[in-house]
């Protein structure tokens, strides 16, 4: 364990955490949207920014991914802390000026409406989603696509993406609901493109996409009996 100080409070957090961790685990809230416990870390918003003074030097850095050391003292509501917090948020609302979450930590922070002329992309660049696909469920069907200010996540040449399973972990795992699914007549519509669902043998009910299954089956080398009942009816 390591002690450091957070707002004047001494903590202690485990070596190898980062200050928003620690930062959580001492009930200091910090606000964050590309943040995932389940993700590697990653830093893309700049929202969780501190100030962190450290053998006299004092410095901002994003708590997601900065970690922890004896020693170090954390700002986390300094006045320059909540400038850059203001700037960062301002910018998203830019890209984004509608979702509820974006308007919360702007009304959290003070600030009423963006400076910035609105360039309304919906996205805010988090890569939650691609890290998602790509980390947790292993497939990578969705990445990046330009640069600067048309960055965006995109299919691979914006056909359907081969390697999506329709597992719909991106559309979930979106902070701003900008990723849509849908389901009819026991299809899911995802990245533009359809994927049939399986329906229980049992129940007749229609579960979860046939290419997802199929990626289980594989992945866990299962018999190809083992999903053609839903969970409730196995
Ligand atoms: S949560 Fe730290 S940069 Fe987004």
């Amino acid at each position: 364990m390591v002690t450091l100080t957070m707002d004047g409070r001494k903590i202690e957090a485990p070596e190898g955490a980062t200050l928003l961790k620690a930062a959580n685990s001492a009930n200091i809230e910090i606000p964050q949207l590309c943040s995932n416990e389940e993700l590697e870390h990653y830093g893309a918003c700049r929202l969780c920014v501190v100030e962190i003074t450290h053998k006299n030097r004092t410095r901002i850095v994003a708590s997601c991914i900065y970690e922890v050391a004896e020693g170090l003292e954390v700002n986390t509501r300094s006045e320059r802390v909540l400038n850059v917090r203001k700037l960062v948020i301002e910018l998203l609302l830019a890209r984004n000026p509608r979702h509820p979450s974006l308007l919360k930590i702007a009304e959290d922070l003070g600030v009423k409406k963006s400076r910035f002329e609105a360039e309304i992309k919906g996205c805010i660049l988090c890569g939650q989603c691609i890290r998602t696909c790509r980390e947790v469920v292993g497939v990578s069907a969705i990445g990046y696509e330009g640069r600067g200010i048309n960055k965006r996540v995109a299919t691979p040449f914006e056909e359907s993406p081969p390697d999506c399973i329709a597992c719909g972990s991106c559309h979930f795992v979106c902070p701003v609901d900008v990723i849509p699914m849908k389901e009819k007549d026991g299809v899911r519509n995802i990245w533009k493109t359809d994927f049939p669902l399986q329906k229980c043998e049992s129940c007749g009910r229609y579960f979860a996409p046939v290419k997802q299954l199929e990626y289980f089956r594989e992945q866990y080398n299962l018999p190809p009996e083992q999903f053609s009942k839903c969970t409730h009816c196995r």
